[in-house]
């Protein structure tokens, strides 16, 4: 069988740089070609290839696929939440257009796989706040999460269709400490580490009580990883599946904190990301995704503290 070869666009972001260093385990570090528009994240320098690509120049996307001989690609390139509502023509054009390309490139070149993550964004106020399921009421309010919507339809349009094996998970905020966030409305989760090593004080965009579905960075690669390595068979959702980790609010979070640094002291200022958080479900509920393929977070919030100051600290 001939050998995978990986095209990662959107390779310098909050994912792609982890995502990419977990494919090159995997499939060899010169079969995963990591792209972006910005320049090649310092993690990534000396891993493996890197090319620079705009996901809208639908050409040179082309010529690089046939170049490297790519069979599969994960879209990693979009704009998130918070910045899609300062741009929202831009976040449309990005994360539909972008897509499409994709999809459209992957169908004509015959690629094995292609990886689009969704997000919980897709959610509106009308979903249900807890545990919300796979398949409820789904009425964005954000331009990212009509944005999202649209494109698990598209998936699950170029599979039907076209037979094309695509793959996505409606990732929740992701709390990671290599690469930086992106703007997302759940960006604070990371930010509150990072000000409690430097500063041991944190003022918080969203309100005290304020839960929304987060998980760690880790347990996204590998629900990502797996979901990717399971037989076409067991995947019965080919829009995106709900993945849950863990669901905590800034309260909450600044309390484990204060466990390892007893002065962290936390504030609150929500500003307009408290409208779209507001939104969005409290928790979510996983149960196709654990039936399907197996999947299982592995970080509760204990864990993820540990984890996340122990490596910043070390980054110091
Ligand atoms: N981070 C989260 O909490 C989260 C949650 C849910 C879903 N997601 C989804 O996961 C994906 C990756 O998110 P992220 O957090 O890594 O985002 P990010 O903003 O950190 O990274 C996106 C990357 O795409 C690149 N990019 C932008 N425009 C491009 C273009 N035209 N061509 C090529 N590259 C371009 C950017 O330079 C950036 O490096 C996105 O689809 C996002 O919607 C992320």
């Amino acid at each position: 069988m001939a050998k995978d070869k990986i095209l990662v666009i959107g390779a310098s972001g909050q994912i792609g740089v982890e995502l990419t260093l977990a494919l090159r385990k995997i499939y060899g570090n010169n079969n995963v070609i990591a792209s972006d528009l910005r320049e090649e994240n310092e993690l990534l320098k000396g891993t493996g290839p890197y090319v620079s690509i705009d996901v809208m120049n639908k050409e040179m996307l082309h010529v690089q696929v046939i170049r490297q001989n790519i069979t599969q690609i994960y879209l990693l390139a979009a704009i998130l939440s918070a910045t899609g509502e300062k741009n929202p023509t831009l976040a449309w054009n990005l994360n539909m257009q972008g897509l499409l390309n994709v999809l459209d490139i992957a169908r004509e070149e015959n690629l094995k796989k292609v990886y689009w993550p969704s997000s919980i964004a897709v959610f509106g106020p009308t979903s249900p706040k807890q545990n919300c399921p796979q398949q409820t009421v789904i009425e964005p309010i954000t331009v990212y999460g009509i944005s999202k919507y649209a494109g698990e339809f598209w998936c699950n349009y170029y599979y039907q269709r076209f037979g094309l094996d695509v793959r996505s998970l409606r990732y929740p905020g992701l709390i990671s400490y290599k690469s930086a966030p992106g703007g997302g409305t759940t960006d604070y989760a990371v930010e509150i580490f990072n000000e409690a090593i430097e500063n041991k004080t944190y003022q918080c965009f969203l309100s005290e009580n304020t839960y929304l579905p987060m998980m760690y960075m880790t347990d996204a690669i590998n629900a990502t990883i797996n979901l990717m390595e399971a037989p076409a068979d067991n995947i019965s959702v080919r829009t995106s599946y709900n993945v849950a980790g863990v669901s905590f609010s800034p309260k909450e979070i600044a309390a484990e904190i204060q466990t390892h640094i007893p002065d962290f002291t936390i504030s609150y200022k929500p500003d307009s990301r408290q409208n779209i958080a507001d939104s969005w479900p409290q928790s979510i509920d996983d149960t196709v995704a654990r039936n399907d393929w197996g999947w299982q977070p592995a970080f509760n919030l204990q864990k993820l503290t540990i984890e996340m100051l122990d490596n910043l600290k070390l980054s110091l």
